[in-house]
């Protein structure tokens, strides 16, 4: 028999239903409650609302678990790669070998950007940020690949041309930004090995694979590749919602993802931590000054809306700071400034009260200095990592036979009703 919860509302008893996820979640459904009540809920920030029921990723904040497609993040870290991590995503299950080698020959068919592209990269003023550049030139991609003609063909060729062609887009703007000349993809490179030939290849010294930092940016996608409802996948879903096309819906998540709350705390963390070293900053003033009411600064890379405990992705990275660096054998002197801060915040009352983290990108700007990509690219490397989340997202969004424009409802507190003055009277 179905779960149902009473409320009494003004006296009056009424009845919703419950719904039940697979792992067990519980949502109370009131789709039906201003209807029958005349109420709304009140949820800043939606920390208690469900947007939608959803087969792709698990979360359990308070266990620090996280699961894509049911798969732990752990086992795809240890074993996958982010192509078939993405794949899995996007179509529910993981791929056959068969399938793995047409999808590699999809994204290579559609790895190039239109030439004419180009001229939009050249007159951004040189100093835009990397974000701002790559959420235009994916809305931009709509008017230089027009509609198809089937609805299943369009939104296929749509999210293999996304996921191969962003990665082309952000090298060329980096290639751009240098006054350097473009890098084009090659067809016998792998996903990650391509990005890096792109980013850091030159007619004067060829770049040179290492695999093991091509692992260590596979790593770091995955890592990235989905996290459910979030500030950037929500606003995929809300201006998906709409129906506008997919490469307008991508451009409105980049955008969001670009707010040091979200995606750009990767650059604001590495920032931080440079200024500790270069400037001789205090950990301990730092920490002091995150926990001052009054003052808006917080401790970048910690703290999180769902995980109460260790993100399990942060677990990761740090492991995978260790291992590049041991590789490289080299050192870098924010690693033990980021350990070192984690220890002391750790142990601080204020931070062990509020359940307060590291996060993802408390480490991961780290890994991302080792393979060499510039500190301003940081949220760009999040956003390439985290397409395939968006795609599956927007995808079973648009799939959905319930699915409503989004539109949430208010309570007003402006003014009541007044009469309009004329300007002379006034
Ligand atoms: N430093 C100091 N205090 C903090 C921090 C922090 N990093 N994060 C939260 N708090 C405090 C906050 O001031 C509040 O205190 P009080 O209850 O006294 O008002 C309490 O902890 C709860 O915080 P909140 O802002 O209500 O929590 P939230 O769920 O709305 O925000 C967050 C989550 C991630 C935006 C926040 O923790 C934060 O701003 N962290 C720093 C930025 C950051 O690292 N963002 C990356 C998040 S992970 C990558 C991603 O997926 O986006």
């Amino acid at each position: 028999m179905s779960e149902h919860v009473k409320m009494i509302i003004e006296g009056k008893e009424y009845e919703f239903p419950v719904i039940c996820g697979t792992e067990g979640e519980k949502a109370i459904d009131i789709t039906s409650l201003r209807q029958k009540t005349g109420f709304i809920t009140m949820d800043p920030g939606f920390a208690n609302t469900g947007s939608c029921i959803s087969s792709i990723t698990f979360m359990n904040g308070e266990d620090g678990i996280l699961r894509y497609r049911g798969i732990p993040v752990e086992q795809l870290a240890a074993h996958s790669t982010f192509k078939e991590t993405a794949f899995l995503l996007i179509n529910g299950e993981l791929p056959s070998r068969k399938d793995l080698n047409r999808f590699s020959v999809l994204l290579n068919d559609h790895s190039l950007v239109h030439e004419d592209m180009q001229i939009f990269y050249q007159n951004f003023p040189r100093a835009s940020h990397p974000m701002g550049i790559l959420s235009s030139m994916v809305n931009a991609l709509r008017s230089f690949y027009p509609a198809l003609q089937t609805a299943e063909e369009e939104i296929n060729i749509m999210v293999t041309r996304l996921l191969s062609k962003i990665r082309t887009m952000a090298a060329m703007s980096y290639k751009i930004s240098l006054g350097h000349k473009v890098v084009y993809p090659r067809p016998d490179l792998s996903y990650c090995a391509n990005f890096l030939n792109m980013m850091f290849d030159t007619p004067v010294r060829p770049y040179e694979i290492d695999e093991d930092l091509v692992k260590a940016l596979s790593l770091f996608w995955i890592l990235h590749a989905d996290h459910e409802q979030n500030c950037s996948t929500s606003a995929v879903r809300v201006v998906g919602s709409g129906r506008v096309n997919l490469y307008a819906s991508i451009s409105a998540g980049i955008a969001a993802l670009w707010g040091p709350l979200h995606g750009g705390a990767n650059q604001k963390v590495i920032e931080m931590l440079e200024q500790i070293h270069s400037n001789g900053e205090s950990i301990k003033k730092i920490v002091e000054m995150a926990k001052e009411k009054e003052n808006p600064f917080r401790l970048m890379g910690f703290g999180h809306r769902v995980y109460k405990t260790y993100d399990p992705r942060a677990k990761i990275m740090k492991g995978m700071c260790h291992k590049v660096l041991k590789k490289f054998k080299a050192e870098d002197p924010l690693l033990d400034i980021a350990m070192e801060l984690e220890e002391i915040a750790l142990s601080d009352d204020y931070f062990v009260e509020k359940n307060l983290y590291p996060n993802i990108d408390f480490y991961s700007g780290i890994v991302l200095r080792a393979i060499g990509i510039p500190t301003n690219m940081f949220t760009v490397m999040f956003a390439i990592g985290r397409l395939p989340g968006w795609i599956s997202q927007w995808r079973e969004s648009v799939n959905d036979p319930e699915w409503r424009i989004a539109r949430p409802r208010q309570i007003y507190v402006g003014p009541v009703k007044r009469d309009y003055v004329p300007i002379d009277e006034r």
